[in-house]
């Protein structure tokens, strides 16, 4: 992994020395033969209009460690190969979550939930967070949930094909997605229908669900009800965890609940996605009704091709070189999953979408210590949904255009307008 090199940051490991980039060490190779301006990343509109994908298979090639200047939003370093980013996400003592994960406006300053919330914290503080709320997502707590979840999601759907048409964003996966997680935090059923009716209204909007005073309302009166009387569930567990001895503030459960229900906006993206993919690609989803063992592959293939989380962003706790590119202490460090997800050195045929692709080195994931917590739990949902809509035996026919989601943030599909028909 060290390389030596004659920068200032002599003593500073260099992430990788084998796959060094044609690309000046000395400054920013020039992007006038790229597909379109890397800057243009951080436009949404290159994201849901456009074509991000060329953008990063010619920094993979040209630019993988790449400067972007600062603007609305604050300068950063750009890393588009799977193997960067996998390296990055697994070496937290150098690249840190503590400041945010998401590039946001430097107006808006250093994330609320850094050094609070479980994606926002660093070892050894995130080990213990994460051990407080790690039992609700063992592979065996999420088998005991897979019959409400196939239950939950035979409703959901029967709802939908009774409604006609429908969208498939919104009325199956947004909702599955929500019921799955006020389960587990503890919300009474009743109050599905609003948890999800605030979630998707935030989401919709773009808003983080800090945003919604009717949602950290609810979390409030949550919290206060399980400090009083706690059960087994999510919630209960974070008002009861301690960390070095010492409870959580309320500051610090209320933002933890809202993380936790943020993060599923990645599932339903996933969810709904992966019925876009397979609608679009009639020959996959083919092979896939005649051959129910191929689930596992295409789940894997779901996740690599939609890539819900577009990007994580990281801040280098020491001066660093990668690639011969030099990142000052302090610097920014922004993942682009899916061009991981798209790297030629890593898959064949990358841009093929195919059920049956084996290995399958995805990092829709992420990696290293801040893993998705709910991993299993998305694959799981996935594999009930996919399964629940193939035996229903309806043709999905489509009834619109798909609109796509507008956001550096996450992507696939705002709204996937279908409609269930039994055969
Ligand atoms: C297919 C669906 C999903 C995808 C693609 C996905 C993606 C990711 C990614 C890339 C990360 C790492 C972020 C980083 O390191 O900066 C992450 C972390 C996380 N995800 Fe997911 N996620 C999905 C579903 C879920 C679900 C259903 C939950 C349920 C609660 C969830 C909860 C979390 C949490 C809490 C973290 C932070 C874990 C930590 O920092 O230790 N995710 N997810």
């Amino acid at each position: 992994m060290t390389a030596p090199t004659t920068t200032p940051a002599a003593t500073a490991p260099t992430l990788s020395a084998a796959a060094a980039a044609p690309t000046s060490p000395a400054g920013t190779p020039p992007a006038s033969d790229a597909p379109a301006s890397p800057n243009a990343l951080v436009d949404p509109a290159l994201h849901a209009d456009g074509d991000p994908f060329a953008v990063w298979r010619w920094m993979r090639a040209h630019a993988p460690v790449r400067r972007h200047e600062a603007g609305e939003l604050p300068a950063f370093w750009s890393l588009t190969r799977h193997e960067d980013i996998r390296a990055v996400y697994r070496d937290p003592a150098v690249f840190s979550s503590a400041r945010g994960v998401l590039l946001r406006p430097a107006a808006l300053g250093d994330d609320p939930g850094g050094g609070t919330t479980l994606a926002l914290t660093d070892p050894p503080r995130h080990k213990q967070l994460r051990g407080i709320v790690a039992d609700w997502f063992t592979a065996r707590s999420v088998r005991s949930l897979e019959e409400p979840m196939r239950a939950a999601t035979r409703a959901i759907l029967a709802r939908a094909v009774e409604q006609g048409e429908c969208d498939l964003v919104h009325d199956v996966a947004g909702r599955l997605s929500i019921y799955v997680i006020g389960h587990i935090m503890g919300v009474p059923e009743e109050d599905h229908e609003s948890l999800f009716a605030w979630t998707d209204e935030a989401f919709a909007a773009g808003l983080s669900l800090a945003s919604s005073p009717r949602l950290m309302g609810y979390f409030i009166d949550l919290m206060n009800r399980r400090t009083a009387d706690p059960t087994d569930d999510l919630t209960s567990m974070l008002v009861c965890g301690l960390i070095d001895d010492e409870p959580l503030t309320e500051y610090e459960i209320v933002l933890n609940c809202e993380n936790l229900v943020g993060a599923t906006e990645n599932g339903r993206l996933a969810l709904a996605g992966g019925v876009q993919a397979l609608l679009d690609h009639p020959d996959q989803l083919r092979r896939l009704r005649g051959d129910r063992s191929l689930m596992p592959s295409a789940i894997e293939e779901v996740l690599r091709w939609t890539s819900s989380a577009t990007h994580s962003m990281r801040t280098a706790t020491r001066p660093v070189d990668i690639h011969g590119r030099h990142v000052e202490a302090g610097d920014r460090v922004v993942l682009w999953v899916p061009s991981g997800n798209r790297d030629e050195a890593v898959f064949d045929d990358p841009d093929r979408f195919d059920i049956t692709r084996t290995p399958n080195r995805h990092l829709a994931f992420g990696g290293g210590e801040h893993f998705c917590i709910g991993s299993t739990l998305a694959r799981a949902q996935m594999r009930i949904l996919y399964t629940e809509l193939l035996d229903l035996d309806a043709r999905i026919d489509r009834t619109g255009p798909a609109h796509p989601v507008h956001s550096i943030a996450v992507r696939g599909p705002e709204t996937l307008p279908v409609r269930l028909t039994p055969r």
